[in-house]
């Protein structure tokens, strides 16, 4: 029997210019999936796709258990964190050795797979290793670990990541002239922030600018406004929708006193709020 467990992510900036291949910052972050593997000739069925695929593609066998701290498709993770999990406690229970490159890989070559070539290498690459990661284009690199104080609110309406993307494709298709130059400052924005690290008032100043960007390319909704607009009332340095947005979740950076009162606040907006700081290890044994 194996146990090993991944964390979810945020995107701190960047979101959908990254598809247009501009810079973008995601983050690691604490709330964890846990995966246990055991060798078995007779694997229960009905698993998700992503599990099943990491059966197919090791050829192995086995059953699984999972428990999850993680919301499912809200922009955190979680099938990242689950596939590099559960790839990673395969590959200890098979003796097969797999480094943590190979895990990042192949749980990326999964996630393309199940999702229909829809998938970026972001999840996957910061769930396995944990830390900030900067990704341009192909590239990744990491940066330094800082340690923010987190709010990411949970607005509980649904959205579709490709339905997004899709959306500002078509916007861009219709509007160059006007999308090219926002998802450019998008990047900028990002780079500018990449400087800022240590500010975190300045830091907070990008989000806000990063999620009025956003909203001028057409991937708000009326729940996340009202959640960034809380979590700046109520003491944040700044904030902005993570992930896709049309729905899912918002991310705010917190003075360390102001945590609970941000959180609370969120929470009275009918949304779900989460308080967490960055993850360092990726995937970890249990
Ligand atoms: O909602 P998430 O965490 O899957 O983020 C999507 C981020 C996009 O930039 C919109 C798409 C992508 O593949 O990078």
């Amino acid at each position: 029997m194996a146990t090993w467990s991944a964390p979810g992510k945020v995107f701190l900036f960047g979101e959908h210019a990254v598809v247009y291949g501009k810079p973008g910052v995601a983050m690691a972050i604490k709330p964890r999936v846990a995966v246990t593997v055991r060798k078995s000739r007779n694997p229960p069925h009905a698993r998700s796709p992503y599990i099943e695929e990491c059966f197919r593609s090791t050829g192995v066998q086995g059953s699984v258990y999972i428990r999850s701290q993680l919301p499912s498709s809200s922009g955190l993770g979680s099938s990242a964190a689950v596939t590099a999990a559960t790839l990673a406690a395969i590959s200890e229970e098979f003796n097969l050795g797999f480094t943590r490159e190979e895990v990042a890989e192949r749980a990326y070559a999964i996630e393309k797979k199940v999702q229909k070539g829809r998938a970026s290498p972001t999840d996957t690459y910061v769930t396995t290793f944990g830390g900030i990661v900067l990704i341009t284009g192909d590239s990744k690199r990491r940066l330094p670990p800082q340690n923010f104080h987190l709010i990411i609110g949970n607005s509980l309406v649904s959205h579709s990541t490709s339905k997004m993307v899709e959306h500002v494709a078509q916007e861009r298709q219709r509007n160059p002239e006007i999308i090219n130059p926002i998802l450019d400052a998008i990047g900028a924005v990002t780079m500018k922030a990449i400087k800022s690290m240590n500010k975190p008032q300045q830091l907070g100043q990008c989000m806000d600018v990063n999620h009025a960007l956003l909203d001028a390319i057409g991937v708000g909704h009326p729940a996340l406004s009202k959640l960034v607009l809380t979590a700046r009332a109520t003491g944040a340095f700044g904030a902005k929708i993570t992930g896709a947005g049309g729905g899912g979740c918002m991310v705010a950076l917190c003075p360390k006193h102001a945590k609970s009162r941000v959180a609370g606040a969120m929470d009275a907006t009918g949304a779900r709020s989460i308080i967490t700081t960055i993850d360092t290890e990726g995937i970890r044994r249990e």
